[in-house]
């Protein structure tokens, strides 16, 4: 039987118009964009066109727009390049415990570099308070970084709260949308961000692309150095093939949001249906009336996800924890929102996306509800 992927979160298939807007790109358009030859001319039509998509998807000028390697270099770049840049007025950052490794390691690498870092907890749903941010905040404060939805559970944060209230202090806010864009709005005048961070393979387009919407005027250090690519905040030749497909898979999200979302939404709520239906014990994580519409992170209390997952062998899905001989590793998201290990162990996360269809779910629920039932018997 063909595999069921739900595991949209994690990556996401290439949407057939973005590989048909790539095509051009792999097999004629291979020129430099900084050549002023006919060749380079045509990639950087490509890359021109592509931060302008882009631009508009997140509602924003096409300059404030600087192309990357993926989600976990855009992080890269605005913690980083907030902090040095902001050195002067103060050393201290505020993040959250359910942030992506992307953002929380670059936290870890900054407190070594000397900046203090303030890790802010969540309640149960996985959400940050904005009075704690608040609280938080001293005269030291330069940045503050909130995920915008969490790749997990699939909470929504409250960031345009949190951003006036950064904007109040005066101190940069940084947004790590990565998991967001694609799945609900994310334009950046309503979220009142100045710094948003983009993953091109979680919409779509391929791996090793992404974006830092940097806002005009934020004060940021540039990370790579070398000639002066992307209004020189990015060093290296650009990455015409994949910014294209970018750019291609954000003019699809601008189109069709709605769309997608509704369909993202039916299809999860499906699933959930059929599982909780049959097992009302069964503990759905995160913040329901907040929530990615496409994610579904279901603990099945006293049954190990590993061995759930090794059961599903038709289904592509992920666990909340991870069991290696000698250790279990916990998700610091569910620890962070107060699960307990019997909790968090049997935790899996379902996430639907573009390509999921109603048979695919109906089978997937058929699935699940036979593995857990003998798990349940037998855990
Ligand atoms: C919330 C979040 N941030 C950052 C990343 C990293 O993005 P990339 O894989 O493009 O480096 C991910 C990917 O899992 C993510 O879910």
């Amino acid at each position: 039987m063909k595999p069921i992927y739900l595991d949209y979160n994690a990556t996401t298939p290439i949407d057939d118009c973005v590989a048909e807007a790539m095509l051009p790109y792999l097999y004629g358009h291979f020129g430099n964009p900084s050549s002023r030859h006919t060749f380079g001319i045509e990639a950087k039509k490509g890359v021109d066109l592509a931060r302008s998509q882009v631009a508009g998807m997140l509602g924003c000028d096409e300059n404030e727009i600087i192309f990357t390697s993926g989600g976990t270099e855009s992080n890269n770049l605005a913690l980083k390049g907030a902090a040095y840049a902001n050195r002067e007025k103060g050393t201290h950052i505020i993040t959250s415990s359910i942030e992506h490794p992307a953002v929380l390691r670059v936290c870890d690498y900054l407190q070594e570099e000397g900046f203090m870092v303030t890790i802010l907890p969540v309640d149960g749903n996985g959400c940050v308070n904005p009075a704690d941010v608040e609280a938080a905040i001293s005269p030291q404060t330069i940045l503050i970084s909130i995920m915008h939805a969490n790749n997990e559970v699939g909470t929504i944060e409250p960031i345009k709260e949190i951003s006036e209230i950064a904007h109040s202090h005066n101190i940069i806010m940084h947004t790590d949308a990565a998991q967001s864009i694609g799945k609900i709005p994310a334009r950046v005048g309503e979220l009142e961000i100045d710094l948003l961070s983009v993953a091109g393979h979680k919409l779509y387009a391929p791996k090793g692309v992404g974006v830092l919407y940097i806002r005009s005027g934020t004060k940021i250090n540039k990370m790579i150095h070398g000639a002066d690519h992307e209004r020189n905040m990015r060093a290296g030749t650009e990455n015409v093939l994949e910014i294209v497909g970018l750019g291609k898979a954000c003019e699809l999200v601008r189109d069709h949001l709605n769309e997608y979302t509704a369909h993202f939404m039916l299809m999860r709520d499906k699933l959930e249906q059929s599982i909780c239906s049959e097992f009302p014990w069964a503990k759905i994580n995160g913040d329901k009336e907040n929530r990615l519409p496409n994610t579904s992170n279901i603990s099945f209390k006293g049954i190990e996800a590993n061995k759930i997952l090794s059961e599903l062998t038709t289904i592509a899905a992920s666990a909340g924890a991870a069991c290696h001989s000698d250790q279990v590793d916990l998700s610091h998201v569910l620890e962070a929102m107060h699960n307990p290990p019997e909790i968090a162990m049997g935790t899996i996360r379902f996430s639907t996306g573009r390509m999921t269809t109603i048979e695919e779910i109906n089978q997937a629920g058929l699935e699940i509800v036979r593995v857990i039932k003998k798990l349940a018997g037998n855990p």
